[in-house]
């Protein structure tokens, strides 16, 4: 192939990209998404405190922006994300207990029927793990109303929208430490009791290099019986080996069903200076660009 998106779709996977409809009147920046990628990500416009501002009141203007664009373009897309410590509106920052739970399910049921049928796959639960050696849950509003609470997230998000794929979605995440290990467990937890669980998202906002056990990372969980994907993929000074290397474990392990970059433009990312994405602010292809198209391409 000769885009990003079309290069994958020969490995039978997609390449997608985050964006943010306040850059889609940018005619750089539309060209080079519809012509690179197919499959988008809200970078912010589906999250909670864009889609619920107040509390049973919905706004999904901006995320129905998106799907339709990506529909139009024969894109698929990615949810992101039902529930999360961070972004939340404000109203739900000052509940706790049962009520924030009710408001917390409400929200993933309404949101994930409001895009029934339109979804690829949904971050159902977005870094719900602490950082460090724990393995454990990191502490949040959410997590004080249960550890059951990530349960309750998925099961209500395949009642709302039974043909979406459901996943956990965590950065740190990316080789085979204490915080992955600590998903690992919930993730073969799930599987052995039945509840709905179907991918884990690796952001993969990388720094200089990439973790050795990388593939050996996302093999693990493919063979607990879950899809994995790259789900937000940033590299510092956006380095050709270490994007290279990213492309090569998703194509090296089968139920590695597709590579999301965290935006399009070194000018569009939330990492500033870092020029951590394929593009550089004019458009133009990047270095590491030609070396994740030749990794599709098989070279
Ligand atoms: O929408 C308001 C706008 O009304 C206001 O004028 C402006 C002033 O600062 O802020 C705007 O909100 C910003 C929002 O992005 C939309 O642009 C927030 O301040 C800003 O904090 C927010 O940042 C986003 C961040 O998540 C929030 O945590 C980034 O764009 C987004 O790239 C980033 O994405 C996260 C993933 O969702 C989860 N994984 C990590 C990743 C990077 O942090």
């Amino acid at each position: 192939g000769t885009t990003l998106g079309a290069s994958a779709a020969e490995k039978g996977r997609y390449f997608g990209a985050a964006v943010g409809t306040y850059k889609f009147g940018d005619g750089t920046y539309m060209s080079v998404l519809n012509r690179e990628f197919n499959s988008l990500v809200a970078e912010n416009e589906m999250k909670w405190d864009a889609t619920e501002p107040q509390r049973g009141g919905f706004n999904f203007g901006a995320g129905d922006r998106i799907v339709s664009h990506a529909r139009a373009n024969g894109m698929s897309m990615r949810g992101h994300t039902l529930l999360w410590h961070a972004q939340q509106p404000g109203w739900a920052q000052g509940l706790s207990g049962g009520d924030l739970r009710n408001a917390a399910i409400n929200h993933v049921t309404q949101t994930a029927a409001h895009f029934r049928g339109q979804i690829y796959a949904w971050d159902v639960v977005n870094e719900a793990f602490a950082d460090g050696g724990s393995g454990g849950r990191r502490d949040s509003n959410l997590q004080r109303t249960g550890n059951d609470w990530i349960e309750a997230a998925f099961r209500a998000a395949r009642n709302a929208d039974p043909g979406a794929k459901l996943c956990y979605n965590d950065y740190n995440t990316d080789g085979i430490n204490a915080k992955s290990t600590g998903v690992y467990n919930m993730v073969r937890d799930f599987k052995s009791r039945g509840v709905p669980i179907d991918c884990v998202g690796f952001q993969s906002h990388l720094g200089t290099s990439i973790p050795g056990d990388y593939q050996a990372n996302l093999q693990r969980f493919a063979d607990l019986g879950v899809d994995v994907q790259i789900t937000e993929l940033d590299v510092t000074q956006a380095n050709p080996s270490v994007y290279a290397a990213v492309t090569r474990a998703c194509l090296a392990v089968s139920r590695c069903t597709g590579i999301t970059v965290w935006g399009v433009r070194d000018c569009d990312s939330w990492r500033g200076s870092d020029n951590a994405l394929l593009f550089d602010c004019a458009g133009n292809k990047k270095q590491a660009y030609n070396a994740v198209l030749d990794t599709l391409n098989g070279g």
